[in-house]
């Protein structure tokens, strides 16, 4: 058995081979003169463990390469980042389901898929391979506890991250709750009143995706308005787009940290573990 990995997720690759104790496949990647993507792998096994966050149209491309050129390998998937999973639904006549679309991609060449903290676990249904859905929110709790933070407060910046937040709070026994959010546009976000009292507290927001970062420098604001002593900010998936890490540091977030399902400068937990226990069985 190898791993292999594209571009996008070659430390990940690298800590689960580590993990698995076996070796990575080396792989040069370029482009052709019109802008194609081209890849060679290296020497591969009879078993081949691809890796590979779909963070935008390319990383999509080079995936579904790699994926063609492990023909003839028993394939397993590891899809840490779906990309395009947010488009779960038609929400308007001529829309695409965009997560269907890119699931339906993966039917052939690979036996089975994992993914980590995919956006709507309903997307699911979409992939024509048996496909595991791991979730991180345990090792969030468990590096927020490495933290050594005094009795946090857990927020989801909305009701249906509620059950993350429970999951990551559960580590430390600490308590969770939700904000309650209206999205007015792609980047807007308005938070409305909320209940809980956030005063004297060190609060940690926590969701799959910091995107923009709008939805958390908002409900920062917001708090820190409430008294709140320190607000952080976690995710499993750091999109991080248009300088949101620096947005939200502007909007006085003491640490903003993600895994290392898209490889950041603030990717302080990993998958690696998780997959490796999943692939395992
Ligand atoms: C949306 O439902 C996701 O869970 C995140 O809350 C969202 O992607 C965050 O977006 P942004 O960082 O742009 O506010």
């Amino acid at each position: 058995m190898k791993v292999i990995s594209t571009e996008k997720s070659q430390i990940l690759a690298a800590r689960i081979a580590g993990a698995l104790n076996t070796s990575i496949v080396d792989v040069k990647f370029s482009r052709f003169p019109d802008g194609e993507l081209y890849l060679a792998a290296g020497e591969l096994d009879d078993e081949t463990i691809i890796v590979g966050s779909v963070t935008d149209s390319d990383a999509l491309v080079q995936l579904l390469l790699l994926i063609d050129a492990c023909e003839g390998s028993k394939n397993h998937l590891v899809l840490p980042y779906m990309g395009y999973a947010r488009q779960d639904k038609r929400f308007r006549n001529g829309e695409p389901i965009s997560a269907r679309a890119v699931a339906r991609l993966f039917g052939r060449g690979v036996e089975n898929c994992i993914t980590v903290n995919i956006h709507e676990p309903e997307v699911l249904k979409y992939f024509d391979v048996p496909t595991t859905n791991l979730s991180l929110a345990k090792d969030m709790g468990a590096y927020l506890r490495s933290m050594g933070l005094s009795d946090p407060l857990i927020l989801a910046p909305d009701d249906g991250a509620l059950g993350f937040a429970d999951d990551v709070a559960s580590v430390g026994g600490w308590d969770y709750d939700h904000l309650e959010k209206t999205r007015l546009s792609g980047v807007d976000v308005k938070m409305a009143p909320k209940k809980l009292c956030a005063a004297s507290r060190s609060v940690v927001i926590v969701d799959d995706i910091i995107s923009t970062g709008s939805t958390i420098a908002t409900a920062a604001n917001m708090l820190y308005q409430q008294g709140a002593t320190e607000v952080y900010a976690a995710c499993v998936h750091g999109v991080l787009i248009g300088g949101a890490y620096v947005h939200l540091k502007a909007n006085g977030i003491r640490e903003v940290f993600c895994s290392d399902t898209i490889e950041r400068g603030c990717s302080r937990i990993s998958a690696a573990d998780r997959i490796v226990a999943a692939l395992r069985g």
